[in-house]
């Protein structure tokens, strides 16, 4: 496995990778989990594969965790060499990413607008760019999302097509503790009372899958049911919303075709996300 600090010449590693044959990438902020070692496994399975470990600044807003996000770049590399990874980006600077000068941004469409992108201005334009930059640096071919950030999934597959770049996105479903809680870098932040009570976003997209399958196909009901199993325990709710499963706009109805309930919520000082797909007769 090799290791880059320097954005261009992990370039110029994928340019010369790439005359072998396809490259699966995984762009991740670190301080990787399950979730993100699914992804890598999957890459790993490319002539080559590459991983970027980059906390971006752009994406976090003023009041947001970006001094406090968790890092372990020895133990990120780690597990990366155990998955498999052949070219890992891992600038320490951001200026390596943004230098003097940087001035030209992605700017998202009607997908950023909505649930994330109500509650963090600014947030999937970061994202949107970040992206697009990390695309271009590893020349993937395929590149591995979770879906455990459905909205960015979403987000990014819409960048790819509409900006008609040579990739395939691939999205990958959420890995998740035994007991339903999603992985998520940020889960060390919760206290074991709070961990306790993050569960609340498994049990509510639970109750709304059982709803669901007696017969309750209303949106604004299953988003009722969900939303007080959240209630019970977290400090605040952003949102709880039954969504079309493509491109997040609302519906009525969870009828044929796919429709997903996205969340997010607030427990302690800890803001999580979780979603999963509501399927209509499953
Ligand atoms: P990060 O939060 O580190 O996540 C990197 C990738 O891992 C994302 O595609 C995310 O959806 C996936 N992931 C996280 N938790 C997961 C889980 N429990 N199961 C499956 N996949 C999971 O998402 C980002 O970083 C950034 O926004 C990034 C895309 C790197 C741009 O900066």
């Amino acid at each position: 496995m090799q290791l880059f600090e320097d954005p261009k010449a992990f370039q110029a590693a994928c340019v010369a990778a790439r005359r072998e044959g396809d490259l699966g990438f995984v762009p991740t902020m670190g301080f990787l989990h399950e979730g993100h070692e699914s992804l890598m496994r999957l890459a790993a399975q490319h002539r080559t594969s590459a991983l970027s470990i980059f906390v971006n600044p752009s994406q976090f807003g003023p009041n947001e965790d970006l001094a406090r996000y968790p890092r372990d770049l020895e133990g990120d590399l780690r597990k990366a060499e155990e998955c498999g990874v052949d070219l890992v980006l891992a600038p320490k600077d951001p200026a390596a990413i943004y230098p003097a000068g940087f001035q030209t941004w992605v700017e998202p469409g009607a997908i950023a607008a909505t649930l994330e992108g109500e509650h963090r201005p600014g947030h999937f334009r970061g994202v949107a760019t970040v992206v697009l930059k990390l695309l271009q640096l590893s020349q993937a071919t395929h590149a591995y999302f979770g879906r455990k950030d459905y909205q960015q999934l979403t987000l990014v597959q819409r960048l790819a097509a509409d900006l008609d770049l040579p990739v395939k996105i691939v999205g990958a479903p959420t890995v998740r503790e035994p007991d339903g809680l999603a992985k998520s870098s940020r889960n060390v932040y919760l206290s074991p009372e709070e961990r306790r009570r993050a569960l609340c976003l498994w049990r509510a997209q639970q109750a709304a899958r059982m709803a669901l399958s007696s017969g309750e196909t209303r949106a604004s009901a299953l988003e009722a049911i969900a939303r007080a199993e959240v209630e019970k325990a977290a400090d605040r709710i952003d949102y709880v919303a039954v969504r079309d499963a493509f491109d997040l706009s609302a519906i009525d109805h969870v009828a044929a075709g796919r429709a997903v309930i996205l969340f997010a919520a607030v427990v302690g000082r800890t803001r999580l996300i979780d979603n999963g797909l509501l399927e209509a007769g499953a």
